[in-house]
């Protein structure tokens, strides 16, 4: 599953215009993120912080598959949250739900930055399953085929 809810609006996301980087903590993961490829799949809005970590093997649980219907691609955006579109009003409903939940929060699969900085991404806890859970040595492996380190 993955792609686009058909039930809510949609918000008006501007695409980026040159190279930008994001920094998933704690694993302190950086990813260089190229216009080019976006949409590097069918997870999330194409360009969101959900579609670019999968890309990278960066891993973050996406119970709905990125069509903001849950709240577990919950992330806190810590740098970079001015290149990020205001959240709908569906993204903020789905985050009511979330545990934790800052003034940083924002959805990973409805976060589309545009390019205009890099971002400093922090996954938290109750989001790192499967990154703690075996999938390490396959994320690394996607990760340098990637071009992340
Ligand atoms: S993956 Fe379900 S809301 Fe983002």
């Amino acid at each position: 599953m993955g792609g686009i809810n058909p039930y809510i609006r949609q918000t008006e996301v501007a695409r980026p215009m040159r190279r930008y980087r994001i920094t998933f903590l704690p694993i302190n993961v950086a990813v260089e993120v190229d216009p080019e490829r976006i949409p590097y799949s069918a997870e999330g809005l194409p360009g969101s912080i959900l579609e670019i970590a999968l890309a990278h093997g960066v891993e973050l649980d996406h119970a709905c598959g990125g069509v903001c219907a849950c709240s577990t691609c919950h992330c806190l955006v810590r740098e970079g949250s001015r290149s990020l579109p205001e959240p709908s009003d569906a993204e903020l409903d789905q985050l009511d739900n979330a545990p934790g939940v800052g003034p940083q929060s924002r959805l990973a699969c409805q976060s589309v930055p545009d390019g205009t900085c890099d971002l400093v991404v922090e996954v938290p806890e109750w989001n790192r399953n499967l990154i703690q859970e075996g999938k390490r040595e396959e994320a690394r492996g996607k990760r340098e085929e990637a071009g992340g380190r």
